[in-house]
């Protein structure tokens, strides 16, 4: 396995840092979030998933001098063909003066109304993970991960983030907000394709 005995996480979403830093914590690798060095949230002027992640991969790698991991990620739903996909962040607006709750809440609304009236209320979230080993690294490690639901139209649960609370699992029939945040991350877009990505370091030759 590749030798990494520090990486940070080009991302200051919370709900993210904390779903990476529990998958990654068998790893044994130092993990710390971009804002520990001051790193400022990258521009993600791109329309997929994978460009977007590498792109706040190798700002962060710049940035600070060291290996880094980034996800692009966000919920594509099909009645909308694929919106709000690479804009779900910002779904409602740019917004940077509101916090993270607000811009959440803001988003579901704007989704929910978007499907007013809709029979098919079938989505999937997406995840992109990309590692690079320094910023002009010509063989970024990718993985990726889809996760199907539905959305709902009343929220349920108060775990994850973003649009869980309203993204039910029908197999489950419960939605992401109401999973245990170890049971999230094993089934997950996010928890799979890190999985996939751990998988891929194990077989690197050793440094
Ligand atoms: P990014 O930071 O541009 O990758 O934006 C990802 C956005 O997609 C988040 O801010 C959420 O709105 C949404 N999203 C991605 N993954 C999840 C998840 O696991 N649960 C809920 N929302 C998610």
């Amino acid at each position: 396995m590749l030798t990494l005995n520090k990486l940070v996480i080009a991302s200051n979403n919370p709900g993210k840092l904390r779903e990476i830093a529990a998958i990654l914590a068998p790893l044994k690798i130092e993990v710390l979030p971009q804002a520990a060095f001051g790193v400022p949230e990258a521009e993600e002027p791109h329309c997929t998933f994978v460009e977007n992640a590498l792109a706040k991969a190798r700002h962060a790698s710049r940035l600070t001098g060291l290996p880094a991991l980034a996800d692009d990620s966000g919920v594509c739903v099909h009645a909308l063909g694929g919106e709000p996909g690479v804009h779900s962040a910002r779904y409602a607006g740019t917004a940077d003066a509101v916090d993270r709750e607000t811009q959440d809440r803001l988003n579901n609304e704007k989704l929910l109304q978007a499907l007013a009236g809709t029979d098919d209320r079938s989505a999937h979230y997406c995840c992109v993970i990309v590692l690079v080993r320094h910023a002009d690294d010509p063989q970024p490690l990718i993985a990726e991960a889809e996760w199907h639901g539905e959305i709902l139209e009343v929220p349920r649960g108060n775990g994850g983030f973003g649009y869980d609370p309203f993204f039910l699992i029908p197999e489950l029939g419960r939605t992401g907000a109401e999973l245990a945040a170890a049971e999230k991350n094993a089934l997950s877009h996010r928890g799979r394709a890190l999985a996939v990505l751990v998988q891929r370091l194990r077989e690197l030759p050793q440094d």
